[in-house]
């Protein structure tokens, strides 16, 4: 496998520009940030994600001017693909534009250059169905903001090769990341079908009438959400013991939700305009105010955890 030298990002909106910062804060690393236009520049998203992290004490100004000069961008595809040690794009997530973009950048791209996808549900397979080497694409799910959270999926395909898997696995790590493996290339990764199976049942208690929306976000805020960024359930399960884990199951998976269509609740509230913080209503209703509070107090949580990891 090449060393890795070269990083081709390709798309430069919201994870495009996260990502490309990811991969320059590695001295060994110049990245590329690929767009169509020049005038898709825009290097003041990740000027913009910096200054919130300096502010915070999760960056330094130094820090800043170094992730900013390993970042380039360029348009011509020779010159972005050609001497490209790992290519991972950040494309709008349509199934025919990711196909034909990894067939077309296989072009110009070395036969060793490993081809990864950022895709959030697609499967990696059908991403890699145009590719002449299909053993070189992989999928890397980021998660958003793409700077800021540690987890990236890395998903087998039903070609991905392992020289392949464990080549991104060492990149990713060595940028910081906290990559992992995923044997089967499933909808929703891994982590996605955690998030949505806790989701189903959340709506579904809503639904029925066991508990108001704002008590189902303190049940986890203040519950077993406090345990997860130290425990999951694997090592939790342990740690209560299986025999308890076996007799709580036998018990309770009767009763809880196994719906394969979404909740009736979101068609209605669809149906009601009701789209979240786009309309002020979701689930409950949102001022400007408080919604600025919500996305912010989210950012700030995750950037404290950054400085802290870097101690
Ligand atoms: N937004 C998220 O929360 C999130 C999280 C994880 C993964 N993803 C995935 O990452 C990918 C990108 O998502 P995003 O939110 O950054 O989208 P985005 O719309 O912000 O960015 C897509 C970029 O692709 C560019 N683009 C479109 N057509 C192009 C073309 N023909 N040539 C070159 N560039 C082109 C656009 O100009 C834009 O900059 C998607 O596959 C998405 O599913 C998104």
């Amino acid at each position: 496998m090449r060393e890795m030298r070269k990083i081709v990002v390709v798309g430069a909106g919201m994870m495009g520009n996260a990502l490309a910062q990811v991969f320059a804060s590695d001295p060994e690393l110049s990245v590329i940030l690929k767009t169509r236009k020049l005038k898709d520049n825009r290097l003041e998203a990740i000027e913009n994600n910096l200054d919130i992290m300096i502010a915070r004490g999760a960056a330094t100004e130094q820090e800043k001017r170094d992730i900013l000069r390993r970042i380039r961008f360029v348009t011509d595809d020779a010159e972005a693909y050609s001497d490209a040690d790992f290519i991972i794009e950040c494309y709008p997530e349509v199934m025919e534009m990711k196909q034909e973009l990894f067939a077309g950048i296989e072009k110009f791209c070395p036969d060793d250059c490993i081809l990864a996808t950022n895709t959030s549900v697609m499967s990696v397979t059908e991403i890699s169905a145009k590719c002449r080497l299909r053993e070189r694409v992989v999928g890397a799910h980021f998660w958003n903001p793409g700077h800021l959270i540690p987890l990236v999926e890395v998903v087998k395909s039903d070609y991905t090769s392992e020289e392949v898997m464990q080549a991104t696995m060492a990149l990713l790590t060595r940028v910081g990341k906290k990559p992992i493996y995923c044997k089967k290339d499933v909808p929703g990764f891994v982590a996605n079908r955690l998030q949505h199976a806790l989701w189903r049942e959340a709506f579904y208690m809503v639904e029925n009438g066991i508990a108001d929306p704002a008590t189902v976000d303190d049940a986890c805020k203040y519950g077993p959400g406090l345990r997860w960024p130290v425990m999951g359930p694997m090592e939790n399960s342990d740690l209560v013991g299986i025999e308890l884990t076996y007799n709580i199951h036998k018990y309770i998976l009767k009763h809880l939700a196994d719906n394969h269509e979404p909740s009736p609740l979101l068609a209605e509230m669809l149906g009601r305009g009701e789209l979240g913080f786009k309309s002020g209503r979701g689930w409950q209703g949102w001022t400007c105010e408080q919604m600025r509070a919500s996305a912010d107090g989210l950012k700030e949580y995750l950037i404290d955890y950054t400085a802290k990891q870097k101690g």
